[in-house]
């Protein structure tokens, strides 16, 4: 096989266990792991560090510049991705709420996806990877070797982020409530976007988390992998 297709591509709306997937996946195949959805991330943090406005079309050019221009390293240390913007790690900073709050709408840039895009080939080169995403089997891999595309309910992937984030408060309705709503609002941006919107590949396996432990999930996506890997032998 080409080590060009040596590529897992997770992708999957938010909430799905794209990136804990990905990330033991890759530990446990020895590859490298990579967070696609980090470059969104950075790039709207360094809107909201140049004050830079969405709506305004010169601010969208400024916004490509910065990122073409940034240097973003990722690496997974003691079982945790770690994300650097200039040597600076900023793995804490691009999860907070201001930039949750407008990722979206900086993803819906064709010509910023394109230089994530770039950004990403250059980065995993011909080292086998699992990265996950949105359009990693669509767009940016298309030949990769094996797409899984995880699904769970929004119940399920609201209760996840409220584990993460409020620990405890998994249970009370209007805090479930209000991360299923930002969640359902992040998969409509995510699926109608003129450029690469999320969608599973044609060949994509399907993995329904919701109910299903981390790690039966985790071997499913290993097995495939496995399988395929020996077809190809
Ligand atoms: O996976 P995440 O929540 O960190 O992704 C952040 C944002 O980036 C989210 O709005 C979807 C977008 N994204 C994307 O459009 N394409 C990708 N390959 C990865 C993420």
């Amino acid at each position: 096989m080409a080590s060009g297709s040596r590529i897992i591509a997770i992708d999957g709306p938010a909430g799905t266990g794209k990136s804990t997937t990905a990330r033991e996946v890759a530990s446990r195949l020895g590859w490298r792991y990579v967070d696609s959805g980090a470059f969104y991330r950075v790039a709207a943090l360094l809107a909201l560090r140049h004050d830079l406005d969405l709506t305004v079309p010169a601010d969208r050019g400024r916004l490509r510049e910065a990122l073409e221009a940034a240097d973003v390293g990722q690496e997974v240390v003691g079982g945790t991705s770690h994300v650097r913007l200039e040597g600076e790690d900023v793995t804490v900073e691009i999860r907070t709420p201001a930039v949750t709050a407008i990722v979206s709408r900086v993803a819906d840039d064709p010509d910023l996806r394109e230089i994530v895009n770039v950004g990403l080939r250059g980065q995993v080169g011909k080292e086998p990877a699992v990265i996950d995403g949105r359009d990693i089997g669509t767009v940016v891999f298309p030949d990769a070797f094996l797409k899984v595309f995880l699904l769970a309910s929004l119940e399920e992937r609201a209760r996840r982020r409220v584990a993460e984030a409020e620990p405890g408060r998994e249970d009370d309705p209007t805090v479930l409530a209000s991360y299923a709503q930002s969640l359902a609002e992040r998969d409509r941006r995510d699926r109608e976007r003129s450029v690469a919107p999320l969608r599973p590949a044609d060949d994509a396996l399907y993995l329904d988390t919701s109910g299903l432990d981390f790690d039966t999930q985790v071997a499913r996506v290993v097995r495939a992998a496995r399988e395929r890997l020996r077809m190809d032998a």
